[in-house]
């Protein structure tokens, strides 16, 4: 049986679902034949039957094979499927504004499929913002002490400041972080943040994390916290212009779920504490750095390879389902 699960994605309308053995298919929903919505198809065979008509489309060759009260079936009538691959139970879609092939694949990350590893949660959050805005956030190494150190991912938001005081009572919080690309493949960055906990005056310990950037929407984090390791996978998918959807989902050894359920949580606050900055719902605009935040005009040049000549801008039309 196939579900489809209608979405939308890039400022496009998709419809998801499996191929009987499995596989994980993206296609534009729209139905060819008086462009209706197909995505709400709901339940199918081994075939997607359009909701309107009863139009049925083989999930293998993506062409009609019945079409109801007609002899012929047309040339024509063929549904476009999205270029997509499924890894680290995430499904990815391509998109390159001039139909050029990936030139990366993103690799399994075996903390998140193999045995001895366990899934903690997710967390998932809606921003009013430009994707690359809220990814330099990674090389954005000045607020890192300013808008997050003090709140050390125990309170969210926390805009009046409140517990950031008292929290300032109890340790001191020293973070540290860099970015740079890497050496050998253009596609990847590395973000690593070093945070040192000093609680009371006396207690001290570290917290790192390490994250790696594949292509401009997907992140795998490492995080060590006293000697236990907890993973992350990481998607900022654009919905459509100024809104970015953020999923993060968590793995750990089962003997570490509960520094993962921390770790989770601790993420989910700081987001929480960047929404509010980053939700503003303007255009993109000229950054006015000093020369000490370098790293962040780095990031942009470093991002830039995402984009291409007929990328989609601010300024373009929202697509309808049929494009
Ligand atoms: S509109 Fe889809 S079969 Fe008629
Ligand atoms: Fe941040």
């Amino acid at each position: 049986m196939a579900v489809f699960t209608y979405i939308r994605v890039l400022g496009k309308n998709v419809a998801v679902f499996r191929m009987p053995d499995g596989t994980a298919q993206v296609v534009n929903p729209c139905c060819p034949h008086l462009r209706v919505n197909m995505g709400l198809a709901g339940t199918t065979k081994t075939y997607i039957e359009c909701p309107s008509h009863g139009w049925q489309l083989d999930g293998d060759t993506k062409k009609w094979n019945n079409i109801q009260g007609a002899e012929k079936v047309p040339e024509l009538a063929e549904v476009q499927t999205l270029r997509s691959v499924e890894v680290n139970h995430i499904i990815f879609l391509w998109y390159h504004a001039e139909g050029e092939e990936p030139p990366y694949e993103i690799q399994p990350l075996k903390e998140t499929t193999s045995e001895g590893y366990m899934y903690v949660g997710r967390f998932e959050c809606l921003i009013d913002a430009h994707i690359e805005d809220m990814l330099q956030n990674s090389a954005d190494n000045e607020h890192l002490g300013v808008l997050h150190a003090s709140k050390m991912g125990l309170v969210g938001a926390d805009l009046d400041g409140f517990w950031s005081k008292w929290l300032s009572l109890l340790a001191k919080v020293t973070p540290k972080s860099s970015w740079e690309p890497d050496a050998d493949n253009p596609h990847l960055s590395w973000s690593r943040f070093e945070v040192l906990v000093k609680l009371f005056k006396k207690i001290s310990f570290t917290s790192r994390k390490q994250l790696k950037h594949i292509g401009p929407g997907y992140i795998e984090v490492t995080t060590l916290l006293a000697k236990t390791k907890i993973y992350g996978t990481v998607c900022v998918t654009p919905i459509g212009p100024l809104t970015v959807r953020t999923t993060l989902r968590v793995y750990g050894r089962p003997s570490h779920i509960l520094m993962g359920r921390f770790i989770l949580r601790s993420f989910s606050n700081i987001f929480e504490q960047d929404a509010p900055i980053w939700s503003y719902g303007k255009p993109r605009l000229q950054l006015n750095v000093v020369k000490e935040e370098d790293a962040l005009v780095n990031f942009r040049r470093w991002y830039s390879q995402f984009y291409s000549k007929n990328s989609f801008s601010l300024d373009c039309e929202q697509r309808n389902i049929c494009e």
